[in-house]
């Protein structure tokens, strides 16, 4: 046999296991330190009341013969797609609820949907970037180009006519920078690709931090965008669920290519390759669009927010350059008096206790740039806030 030799170019571990090796050898040479985590985007709010109660539901009838169910439909059920597509329409996005299909999350299919495009074609990544969009390409031999975001552009690159794409990811609110594209700014990004004939690969699992007007919250609020586009999104930051796995994707029907419809080629991939999302996990993640549900994660919404606002305010105090934090539960700032990003993540970690990403781990453009994450409670962004004033001020 013989093994797919493009794993042997990527890097020997994945970001967030090696930040998380750091911090356990750290915590173990350092027991009686106590160490605020703001590295990985991880939750730490429980599910809401109303997706509980949900999921207890789903629990009572699986349990009960008449209204246990097994396999369900692959693309998630009627009950949830119908959710999502009416969530879309509040927003004035008109969706059939066919072109919505449930997945355990966003990471995993924007993965898993590069099993419907050939592996000739070029793709486009922001640097910096999530590390997910480079990994999986790297992972099939394609070739991948990188668009400059830095601090002259604001972290929001956009379309050069002389680069020659044909997949384009785009994260918007973005993880790691937390800059978030204007309607306006996507249009000149799917003017680009229909020119091409690309795919934007939009992913949106952070829009339900936007709350400034003109920003987008889907790639679809743009005109012509079905004819070129697939969004991806999630319940994790939206509602809490990184452990307990839910998102969806959007393919349009419109987006074909050669006469061919990607709906149809995802629709195949994902029966053949996919067993579909727990019942019970679905239950919970349709009582997320309840009214009940609705006011409970935008109570939940409201805390990361105000984490997001504790770190902006600190690095404004400290006179720190930075982006995001204001539509985006991420703050991307620029390491005081480090070049290297690895060496502040240390410095922090040893003098303040405070666990961050290092920006080099999203790609070159990150060098010297570090992130934060709003998802720690109100106490930890508290009372890191508080040292990192201390450490740096
Ligand atoms: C992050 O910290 O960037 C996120 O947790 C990554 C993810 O959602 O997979």
């Amino acid at each position: 046999m013989k093994l797919n030799k493009n794993y042997l170019r990527l890097e020997e571990s994945y970001l967030f296991s090696t930040v998380a090796h750091k911090v356990s050898a750290f915590a173990a040479e350092h027991p009686d330190r106590k160490i605020l985590r703001m590295g990985i985007g991880d939750v730490t709010l429980p599910l809401a009341p109303a997706v509980i109660s949900a999921m207890h539901a789903a629990v009572t009838e699986m349990g009960d013969k008449s209204t246990f169910r097994g396999y369900g439909p692959e693309q998630g059920y009627d009950f949830l797609r119908e959710s999502i597509r009416a969530y879309y329409g509040r927003r004035g996005v008109s969706l059939d609820a066919d072109e919505i299909f449930i997945s355990d999350g966003a990471k995993s299919d924007l993965g898993n949907i590069l099993d419907i495009f050939d592996t000739d074609n070029t793709v486009l990544v922001p640097d910096p970037v999530y590390p997910v969009y480079v990994d999986t390409n790297v992972m099939a031999g394609r070739k991948i180009l990188f668009s400059d975001a830095n601090a002259s552009n604001a972290f929001l690159p956009m379309p050069d006519e002389k680069v020659e794409a044909d997949i384009i990811y785009l994260c918007s609110p973005n993880n790691p920078t937390g800059a978030a594209y204007s309607v306006e700014q996507l249009k000149a990004w799917v003017e680009y690709a229909r020119k091409r004939g690309a795919v934007i690969l939009y992913d949106a699992a952070y829009e339900c931090f936007v709350t400034e007007k003109g920003l987008a919250r889907s790639i679809f609020e743009v005109e012509g965008a079905k004819e070129c586009a697939i969004e991806f999104c999630s319940f994790s930051k939206t509602a809490g669920f990184t452990g307990t796995r839910c998102g969806y994707t959007v393919v349009p029907k419109a987006l074909q290519s050669e006469g061919i419809s990607c709906n149809k080629l995802w629709l195949r991939r994902q029966t053949t390759k996919f067993n579909g999302v727990p019942y019970i996990v679905q239950r919970g993640a349709a009582a997320v669009f309840t009214e009940e549900g609705e006011k409970q994660i935008a109570e939940n919404l409201s805390v990361y927010r105000r984490n997001a606002k504790r770190i902006s305010d600190c690095l404004d105090s400290l006179n720190i350059w930075y982006t995001g934090g204001k539509n985006s539960p991420y703050v991307w700032f620029r390491c005081p008096g480090y070049d290297d990003s690895w060496q502040f993540f240390d410095k922090l970690l040893e003098g303040a206790g405070i666990v961050g990403t290092p920006g080099c781990g999203f790609g070159k453009n990150g060098q010297g740039y570090f992130r934060l994450t709003a998802f720690a409670s109100e106490e930890t962004t508290q009372e890191a806030m508080e040292r990192l004033k201390e450490f740096l001020g």
